[in-house]
């Protein structure tokens, strides 16, 4: 007897994926993104530097929130690739007249946008964003909780520009600064640890307490954070944040935590200094050493387009 195949339908919301953290991406997807994003690199050499790939698809940028580098970045990975762009902002937008985070969003989804790039200052929209919509979703930073495409451009800056770099197994990244309040030091101890680096926070005790990122190294001394680092990472006193002042003055902070040439001389000779913008120049960073031979401040934000392009590449051709 013939047997009839019965093709039972994928929803679209099951097929789709997001970025939301890494969670559920392997360190071996990671580095298909890498790779894919050498190749788009390539692209933007080109004196054209535009491929039709995502030609048809819709991007659509949600930001609740402030952005300069991180917006323009993923409005230009999704051109450069021929994608359709529409943008919301929530200054402007009808959420000051009342309506609520869903209505707003299925106002958004009737546009029939194939993917969603979203910022919010609360931990956890991009999630909830993902279950209303079958759009894939790439989470652009969430409260203080994650900002992947930020991880992802700081492993591939490291990964490009570290002299002889032969993988993260063994190689230490010290983070500085306002750890407490930064989405962009809890992606990168996700990330890098999956890729198998070490990682080592620092802070003054307000700005790093016992339960931030447990399991990570963690020290108040600036010196010790430092010692054989491979990477430094400043960040910026995240004051929209604080509820309330959390230190002191600044003073105090710059002479104890400012990544400076002097503190440097205690990393690995190669190291690199990195800092994810903006940039408050002679608080978490001495100005010199952000200018500086070591600095690879403004790669990253350069690297941040060809890493977009990956990311989005990779959730949207895996719908096609
Ligand atoms: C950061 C952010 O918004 O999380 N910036 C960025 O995306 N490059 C860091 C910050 O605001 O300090």
């Amino acid at each position: 007897m013939a047997t009839v195949q019965i093709e039972v339908p994928t929803s679209a919301r099951e097929r789709k994926r997001n970025l939301l953290d890494f969670a559920d991406w392997t360190a071996d997807e990671i580095g298909a993104l890498f790779d894919t994003a050498d190749v788009m690199a390539q692209v933007l050499t080109r004196t054209i530097k535009k491929v039709p790939a995502l030609q048809g698809f819709t991007v659509g940028t949600l930001f609740f929130e402030d952005s300069t580098r991180t917006r323009l970045s993923f409005e230009r990975a999704a051109r450069a690739q021929s994608a359709d762009v529409i943008s919301f902002a929530s200054g402007g937008s009808s959420l000051s007249k009342g309506e609520s985070l869903k209505d707003t969003l299925r106002t958004i989804d009737q546009m029939q946008a194939d993917l969603y790039v979203v910022r919010h200052a609360c931990a956890g929209v991009p999630h909830q964003i993902a279950r209303w919509t079958e759009a894939s979703v790439v989470n652009a930073g969430d409260g203080r909780r994650s900002h992947p495409t930020q991880a992802l451009l700081d492993a591939y800056t490291f990964r490009g520009r570290f002299p002889g770099f032969d993988g993260f197994a063994g190689k230490r990244l010290a983070i500085v600064g306002d750890v407490m309040h930064s989405r962009v030091a809890r992606s990168n101890v996700e990330l890098w640890r999956k890729l198998g680096g070490e990682v080592v926070l620092c802070g003054p005790p307000p700005l790093l307490p016992p339960d931030v990122a447990p399991g990570v190294a963690r020290t108040h001394r600036l010196e010790e954070a430092l010692e054989g680092a491979h990477a430094v990472m400043a960040l910026r006193l995240q004051r929209e944040r604080m509820a309330s002042p959390l230190l002191p003055s600044a003073t105090e902070y710059v002479a104890r935590y400012q990544v400076t040439e002097t503190a440097l001389e205690l990393a690995h000779p190669d190291a690199l200094v990195m800092h994810p913008g903006p940039l408050n120049r002679d608080i978490e960073i001495a100005s010199e050493v952000a200018d500086g031979p070591r600095s690879v401040i403004e790669a990253q934000v350069a690297a941040g387009v060809p890493i977009r392009m990956a990311v989005l590449y990779t959730l949207l051709v895996g719908k096609r």
